[in-house]
């Protein structure tokens, strides 16, 4: 289930609000910020806001410039994104900006909002999703039905949350601006609960104005969670079997470990081990006597996460495993862009029912048999 890049936006208070409770909009980001949102904007396929937000902002969510319009326009796209909404309600308002400005607009929402949203005569496409809206069900839709490759979400709260803890966000770029909105009935950015993971990689901090920009990825569903000590184990010999693979300048040197769950291992394995376009977990997994009962609770252990796709044989690793039987998954690091785009083994683990742990202080070992191919 291919799904787009999506990078969440937002702008918090220095307290944490994402508004106040006024009836006015409040403007948390500078001039210069909300120039480089339309530089963002115009980089994107589509842009994506809650019903929430339209009923609290009435936004217009445009490319504002010109010029980013018109090198859109060459580049083949069209001038503006789509303009994505979700309501599960369909209770929308048909005066709204979001309707009568810009390009393409499509609404996803339930069976029953769709029969409310129609009967409103909106100038959008209307997508129901069934009883409920599953959100892995409409990125999917977004990118195969309307080509979208790179959504950006802009709020509010509620979206940004369940696309944050459903492990569906590639990148999170939050804003904080220089003061406080002190009211604790105001909107936050993420509600309480739980949340999935430890700590986010930080990847770009930035002055824009008066206010700051932090960029982070969120890493793999999963990361950190409900590690043992035996997890450490496995994974650190998983780093070890990857130095023994034969050198290749177009593919990853990889160790693999299946262990079932009273700690025995059922096989190891490494790249190439028996030919040259072998990966790790696919010779580990060939060493386990298919339908093996105790495939079902093991973890596999690899030194980088299951490829998604690959060009040397039709199933990806994260699919033999899944179709092994095997539910857990622990992992060091996820996949660069090296040899494929966007590469997603996590996410096609997670969708198929596996829980993927990433322990990324095994990053920079994973990675020493690599070195050449990481630039
Ligand atoms: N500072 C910023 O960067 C920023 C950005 C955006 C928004 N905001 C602020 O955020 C506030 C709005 O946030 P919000 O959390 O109230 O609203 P929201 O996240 O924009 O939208 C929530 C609405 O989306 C629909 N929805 C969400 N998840 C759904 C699901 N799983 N299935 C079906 N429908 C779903 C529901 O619509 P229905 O009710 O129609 O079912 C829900 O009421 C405003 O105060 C706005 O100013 C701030
Ligand atoms: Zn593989």
């Amino acid at each position: 289930m291919p799904h787009p890049y999506v990078l969440l936006s937002a702008a918090v208070s220095l307290d944490g609000y994402l508004d106040d409770t006024g009836p006015e909009r409040l403007l948390l980001s500078g001039p210069a910020d909300f120039d480089r949102v339309d530089a963002v904007r115009a980089s994107v396929d589509a842009i994506l806001v809650g019903a929430g937000t339209i009923r609290a902002d009435n936004p217009r969510l445009l490319v504002n410039s010109p010029e980013r319009r018109a090198a859109r326009v060459a580049a083949g796209k069209p001038e503006y994104p789509l303009k994505v909404t979700v309501s599960g309600s369909g209770d929308l308002d048909p005066t709204a900006k979001f309707w009568h400005t810009g390009g393409e607009k499509i609404v996803y929402t339930t069976d029953k909002g769709a029969e409310r949203a129609r009967a409103l005569g909106l100038a959008a496409d209307i997508a129901p999703l069934g009883a409920e809206l599953d959100w892995r069900q409409l990125l999917t839709h977004l990118h195969d039905v309307r080509g979208v490759r790179r959504l950006m979400v802009e709020g509010g709260g509620q979206i940004h949350t369940q696309l944050l803890r459903q492990g569906l966000a590639d990148e999170l770029q939050l804003v904080l601006a220089p003061l406080f909105v002190g009211d604790s009935k105001a909107p936050r950015l993420f509600g309480p609960g739980p949340y999935q993971g430890g700590r986010l990689r930080l990847v770009e901090t930035r002055a824009v104005g008066d206010v700051v920009l932090m960029r982070y990825e969120p890493t793999a569903p999963g990361v950190g969670v409900a590690a043992s000590a035996a997890d450490h184990h496995w994974l650190r010999l998983a780093c070890e079997l990857a130095e023994r693979c034969p050198p290749s300048a177009t593919a990853f040197s990889v160790g693999a470990v299946v262990v079932a769950a009273d700690g025995t291992e059922l096989a190891r394995g490494y790249s190439r081990e028996t030919d040259s376009v072998e990966h790790a977990e696919e010779a580990a997994l060939g060493k386990v006597e298919p339908g093996d009962p105790r495939l079902a609770s093991a973890t596999v252990y690899s030194s980088l996460e299951p490829c998604a796709r690959r060009a040397s044989r039709p199933v990806p690793c994260a699919r033999l495993i899944l179709e092994a039987g095997v539910r857990r998954v622990v992992t060091a690091w996820r996949e660069p862009d090296t040899f494929v785009a966007g590469a997603d083994g996590s996410g096609v683990l997670a969708a198929g029912g596996a829980e993927v742990v990433v322990l990324g202080e095994y990053e920079g070992r994973a990675k020493g048999p690599n070195r050449h191919l990481l630039g």
